[in-house]
């Protein structure tokens, strides 16, 4: 059989170690041939793609970034989007996609995989880990230890200083990377999309701490909302799935708690740095086994169906269960590491 694949949404670490497992299993255990689609799901559209093989695959389990390139685009909006993808399908021969994303990418794979009958299988990636059916996605393994280490390097120079040093980090609607790395890195305050923020709470935790003689740390997830206000955005443009551009209550809590409590006040905001470079080893680990897993999914026909991880194991949920609902932090978990504030 000829197999589709393709990498959709934001890119992340690991992208390219299910690319190269995907294809080393296949090729070597079942004698499939593999066509790589171009940028996401705007490779079937246009009917761009390129030669995947093992020599094709060779030397790219540690790199970051994805060798098929990657896209926002939504078929789902574009002029006669299905057929187009179906018509790429039949010219190359492809008998199965393999689809690796996020919710939005497997969103689609969902929808062509149940009502359209394309024969999707679904890898679940992201450096938000806010994919439901799944404990862990690959990504965020490498994006916390990147925020990790820029918090405890942001520690040495708050104190030389004595300032507040604030670090934004990615998290759209859910704050894993927040919790995670603020929790690793000693934060002093950490703030997530899923509970709204009371900033002179987070003023007093500062104070606090400087009453201790340390300076503090805020972690704060880009989708973090203070309570009597909005998320912040970085211009009013929307992707075409309709996410807005986040990025900018870093900066604004910075001001805030300089105006309220007379510190001096810093941000970092850490962005694509969390999402490049090469993949931690447990990504590398968790990626290769997805891929390996998806492709057995492929040769048995198990269309419809993402891999997923459970404990230490890997199993197929339907892709339609893991994009229904995010998965966000759990109120209680949020509360179990507020010990640390202040
Ligand atoms: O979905 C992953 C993610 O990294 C989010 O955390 C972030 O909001 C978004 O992608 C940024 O996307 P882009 O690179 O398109 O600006």
């Amino acid at each position: 059989m000829r197999v589709g694949v393709l990498t959709g949404g934001g890119d992340c670490p690991g992208l390219n170690a299910v690319i190269r497992a995907v294809v080393r299993k296949g090729v070597q255990e079942y004698g499939h041939e593999f066509v790589g689609f171009r940028d996401g799901w705007r490779g079937p559209l246009e009917g761009r793609s390129i030669r995947l093989d093992i020599p094709a695959v060779r030397g790219i389990l540690p790199r970051g970034g994805t060798i098929l390139g990657s896209s926002r685009t939504n078929p789902l909006k574009e002029e006669d989007g299905i057929r187009r993808i179906k018509d790429t399908l039949a010219r190359q021969r492809v008998g199965a996609l393999i689809t690796i994303g996020g919710e939005d990418t497997l969103g689609v794979a969902a929808r062509l995989s149940d009502e359209y009958g394309v024969p999707c299988v679904g890898v679940p990636k992201t450096i938000d880990n806010d994919l439901s059916a799944t404990d862990y996605t690959f990504g965020f393994d490498t994006a916390v230890g990147i925020a990790t280490e820029a918090i405890d390097r942001l520690h040495t120079t708050a104190e030389s200083h004595m300032r507040v040093l604030v670090v934004e980090v990615m998290g759209r609607h859910a704050g894993w990377i927040a919790l995670h790395s603020g929790l690793a890195g000693g934060a002093n305050v950490i703030l997530i999309p899923e509970q709204r923020f009371d900033i002179e709470q987070v003023c007093a935790w500062v104070t606090s701490r400087f009453r201790a003689s340390y300076a503090p740390i805020v972690v704060v997830a880009e989708g973090a909302m203070p309570r009597d206000g909005d998320a912040v955005l970085k211009d009013g443009s929307l992707d075409s799935f309709g996410h807005v551009r986040l990025s900018g209550v870093g900066e604004w809590l910075a001001k805030e708690i300089e105006r309220r409590t007379g510190n001096e006040a810093r941000t970092t905001v850490l962005g694509h740095v969390q999402r490049g470079g090469t993949p931690s080893a447990f990504d590398r680990w968790l990626a290769t086994r997805f891929g390996l897993h998806a492709i057995d999914a492929v040769h048995e026909g198990d269309f419809g169906t993402m891999v997923a991880l459970r404990g230490t194991d890997i199993v197929r949920v339907p892709i339609a269960e893991a994009t229904a609902q995010l998965k966000t932090v759990d109120p209680e978990l949020y509360t179990e590491v507020g010990v640390f504030f202040g």
